[in-house]
């Protein structure tokens, strides 16, 4: 598998690229994304894995955005990601400077109105401009959530929505989370759980990982664990509705919840 894996790696990056015809690459990319997109990761460090990554990202919203349109989801976000910090009242923000990591092209945080700042950051920040993102009322960063261009203590409220186990170094991006935090500030999770990395999620999170990395010393104020169902229409079902008795508790599972880092 990770043979296979190095060879694809290069194949789409090196060579076999390059003698493609220029009219076949779109088609060429998107395949080789979607092969690679599942298998094993080496060092999700390493530049060609990054490469890798971003092109499957990449191929994975021109389809998905091709066949539901390039409109911002500002309804379906909103009701998300107010569910997975477990907050009623969108008053909740207001006034405040909230950053969404890994936000997608689809406009995150277009429902936040009523906070100080909208802000989403993503490494393809300049690749999702194809998609019209100029015209969401939030702001894009391009980079990625290792580094974040934010002075320290500056931001109230952090998201990560399916973004966190998508990073290149998810304990750099944890340091970088609690140092952009204010004291008192809050982050705000959708967290995928026990899945085994791929190319687009080279990371496998675990409550232990995240324990040690992420929440030490805040204070827990909302956290469901429930399992993920890969193979429906709505793989957090289980966060709406309570899971059977009988459901096995390993396998993928998602964690929401909202911590506040302690002043
Ligand atoms: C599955 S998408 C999630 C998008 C959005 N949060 C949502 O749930 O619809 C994961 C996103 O993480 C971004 N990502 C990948 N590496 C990242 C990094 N190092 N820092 C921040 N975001 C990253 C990807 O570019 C992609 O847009």
């Amino acid at each position: 598998m990770a043979s296979f894996r190095h060879l694809a790696e290069r194949a789409l990056l090196g060579p076999v690229a390059r003698v493609v015809p220029a009219q076949l690459q779109p088609f060429f990319q998107r395949a080789l994304a979607a092969a690679v997109r599942h298998l094993p990761v080496l060092d999700p460090t390493s530049p060609a894995s990054v490469a890798v990554k971003n092109q499957a990202e990449l191929s994975f919203w021109r389809d998905w955005l091709g066949r539901h349109g390039t409109a911002p989801a500002t309804e379906y976000y909103r009701s998300f990601m107010m569910a997975m910090g477990g907050i009623a009242d969108q008053d909740f923000f207001t006034g405040r400077v909230c950053v969404d990591l890994g936000c997608g092209p689809s406009g995150s945080l277009t429902w936040l109105h009523n906070a100080k700042a909208a802000i989403g950051v993503d490494p393809l920040a300049e690749s999702y401009r194809q998609f019209g993102i100029d015209a969401h009322p939030m702001l894009y960063l391009a980079c990625g959530a290792e580094r974040l261009p934010f002075p320290t203590g500056y931001v109230d409220v952090v998201f990560s929505m399916n973004s966190l186990d998508h990073t290149d170094d998810v304990p750099a991006v944890c340091r970088e989370i609690r140092r952009v935090l204010k004291p008192g500030g809050h982050f705000i999770g959708s967290l995928n759980l026990n899945e085994p990395p791929t190319a687009t999620e080279p990371w496998m999170l675990t409550e232990e990982l995240l324990a040690e990395h992420l929440f030490a010393g805040w204070r827990r104020q909302f956290y469901k664990v429930r399992p993920k169902l890969e193979h429906e229409p709505d793989p957090y079902r289980y966060f709406h509705e309570e899971p059977p008795p009988d459901l096995p508790s390993d396998g993928p599972q998602a964690l929401w919840c909202r911590y506040q880092a302690v002043p």
